[in-house]
C-alpha cells in the first residue's frame, strides 16, 4: 500500500490514539496466567497485539472480544495447553520474547516463529538466561534466531543481571521467574519500560523492587498466584507522539491528546521535545491500575536542537524515528548517540531514517550507535520506503506534512502492526490535503 501524504495548513483537534501496544501484550499474557476471569478495556487493536491474542488462544486461553474490550478466561500459571501447530508472532518482536518465559515452565514442547523481519531479530538474548534457569531452548543459527522450539520443564531461580536494557528480556525472566522454585531476581544496567513489574504487584503477584547502588533489583517469588481483575490500557504515548511532533512542527497547529499513558520510563519523548523547546502540557493527571494517565496539548512551536543519549535512550527509544523528524526542523545539530538497538528493531531504524529522510533533504549521518541531524532543512516530497516498519512509515508521514510537494510512502501497510487508523486520524485534524 502507497501512502501519500501532503500538508496544507494546520492540524487542529482532540484525538485518542489506540491502547499502548506494550501494556496491551503484558494484559493479555497476565489475565492468561491469573486464577479466573479478567476484563481488558482499550486494548490495542494492532496486529502486534493480535499476534499475542492468537497465540493464547492456540494456548487454550478463551477470549472474547468486543471492539477494543476483551474477557480472557485466565487458567493459572501452568494452565496452558499443548498446541496443535506452530505459534507465530507475526512481526512482534515482545510476543516472540515474553511468551518463551512462559512457555519455559510449561508441560509440553512449543515451537513459535515470525515474520521474516522477526526471524532476523537477535532472540540469544532470551535464551541465555532461560536457559540459566534450566529451560529447553533449541534455535537457528547457533542458537540465536527464531524459528524456537521450546521444552517446558521445573525451572530453577536465578540471579542476574541484564546485559542490555530491555523490557521484553526483563519480562521473560520476571514470567520464567513465576514459574521457577524459589526467588529470582533481576538487575538491570538502566531503566526500561516497568509495566510488566507494575502489572504483576498491581494484581497481588509477590514481586518487589529495590534500588542497590544506583541499580534497579526486580526480585519474583515463583509459584506466586493471582486472580484476574479489570485492566484499563491507556492510549498509546509512543503512538501519541507522531501527533505531539506534527502539531510542533506545523505553524498554527494545536492538538489534545486524551487519556496518554504518562509511565516515567516512557515519557522521554515529552522530556526531550520540551528541552527542544516545544510548548507541550500535560494535565488532568491520574492513575489508572499502577500506570500514570494524562492529558497531552500541544501547540506548534519553533525547536531547538538536542543530543540525547545514555539512560535517556530506553525512554525514547521507540520514539527515535519521529525524533529524527523533529531534529530535521530544529535549528542546529542534534545528536542521538548510544542507540545502537536501534539497528535490530523492526528495521534497522538508523539507516532507514538516514535513506529515508535524506531523499526528501534531511541532512543525516549515520554512526554506528545513532545519527547526526543537522537542521533546519527545507524538506520537498518524494517517493520513500517504510522499511516494513510501522514506525518508519508514520514518521515519513509527519516528516511530509512540513514538505514541500506530496510524500509516497510505500509498503505502509506496515502502519497496523500498532496503528490502523493512523491514516484517518491524522486526516481527522485536517492540515493534509
Ligand atoms: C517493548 C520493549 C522495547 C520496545 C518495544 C516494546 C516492550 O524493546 O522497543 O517496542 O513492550 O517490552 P526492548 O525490550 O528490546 O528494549
Amino acid at each position: 500500500m502507497i501512502l501519500r501524504v501532503e500538508g496544507i495548513g494546520p492540524l487542529k483537534g482532540g484525538l485518542k490514539v489506540p491502547g499502548d501496544k506494550s501494556i496491551s501484550h503484558r494484559s493479555l499474557i497476565s489475565a492468561s496466567i491469573a486464577e479466573g476471569y479478567s476484563e481488558i478495556s482499550g486494548l490495542s487493536s494492532g496486529q502486534d497485539v493480535l499476534s499475542t491474542l492468537s497465540c493464547l488462544r492456540q494456548l487454550g486461553i478463551g477470549i472474547a472480544i468486543d471492539g477494543n474490550n476483551c474477557r480472557v478466561e485466565g487458567r493459572g500459571l501452568k494452565g496452558f495447553i499443548e498446541p496443535d501447530d506452530v505459534l507465530d508472532a507475526g512481526n512482534s518482536g515482545t510476543t516472540l520474547r515474553m511468551l518463551p518465559g512462559l512457555l519455559s515452565g510449561q508441560s509440553f514442547l512449543t515451537t513459535m516463529t515470525g515474520d521474516s523481519s522477526l526471524r532476523k531479530r537477535p532472540m540469544g538474548r532470551i535464551i541465555e538466561p532461560l536457559s540459566l534457569m534450566g529451560a529447553k531452548i533449541w534455535a537457528r543459527d547457533g542458537n540465536r534466531l527464531a524459528p524456537m522450539s521450546i521444552k517446558g520443564t521445573q525451572l530453577s531461580p536465578m540471579e542476574y543481571e541484564l546485559p542490555v536494557a530491555s523490557a521484553q528480556v526483563k519480562s521473560a525472566i520476571i514470567y520464567a521467574g513465576l514459574m521457577a522454585e524459589g526467588v529470582t531476581e533481576i538487575i538491570e544496567p538502566s531503566q526500561s519500560r516497568d509495566h510488566t513489574e507494575r502489572q504483576l504487584e498491581f494484581l497481588g503477584a509477590d514481586i518487589s523492587i529495590d534500588v542497590v547502588g544506583g541499580k534497579r533489583h526486580i526480585k519474583v517469588v515463583g509459584g506466586s498466584t493471582f486472580t484476574g481483575g479489570l485492566f484499563e490500557v491507556p492510549a498509546d504515548i509512543s503512538s501519541a507522539a507522531f501527533f505531539m511532533v506534527a502539531a510542533t512542527l506545523v505553524p498554527g497547529s494545536k492538538v489534545v491528546l486524551e487519556d496518554v499513558g504518562l509511565n516515567e520510563t516512557r515519557t522521554g519523548i515529552l522530556e526531550v521535545l520540551k528541552s527542544m523547546g516545544a510548548f507541550i502540557v500535560t494535565d488532568n493527571v491520574r492513575v489508572v491500575g499502577k500506570e500514570e494517565i494524562g492529558r497531552i496539548t500541544v501547540n506548534s512551536s519553533p525547536l531547538l536542537p538536542v543530543t540525547v543519549r545514555g539512560e535517556t535512550i530506553p525512554k525514547v527509544i521507540d520514539e527515535i524515528p519521529i525524533l529524527a523528524v523533529a531534529a530535521t526542523q530544529a535549528t542546529g545539530v542534534t545528536g542521538i548517540r548510544n542507540a545502537s538497538e536501534l539497528r535490530v528493531k523492526e528495521s534497522d531504524r538508523i539507516a532507514a531514517l538516514a535513506r529515508e529522510l535524506t531523499k526528501m533533504g534531511a541532512v543525516i549521518e549515520e554512526l554506528p550507535d545513532g545519527m547526526i541531524i543537522r537542521g533546519p532543512s527545507k524538506l520537498h516530497g518524494a517517493k520513500v520506503n517504510s522499511h516494513g516498519d510501522h514506525r518508519i512509515a508514520m514518521a515519513l508521514a509527519v516528516a511530509a506534512l512540513v514538505a514541500e510537494g506530496v510524500t509516497e510512502i510505500s509498503d505502509a501497510e506496515c502502519v497496523s502492526i500498532s496503528y490502523p487508523s493512523f491514516a484517518q486520524d491524522l486526516a481527522s485534524l485536517g492540515g493534509t490535503a
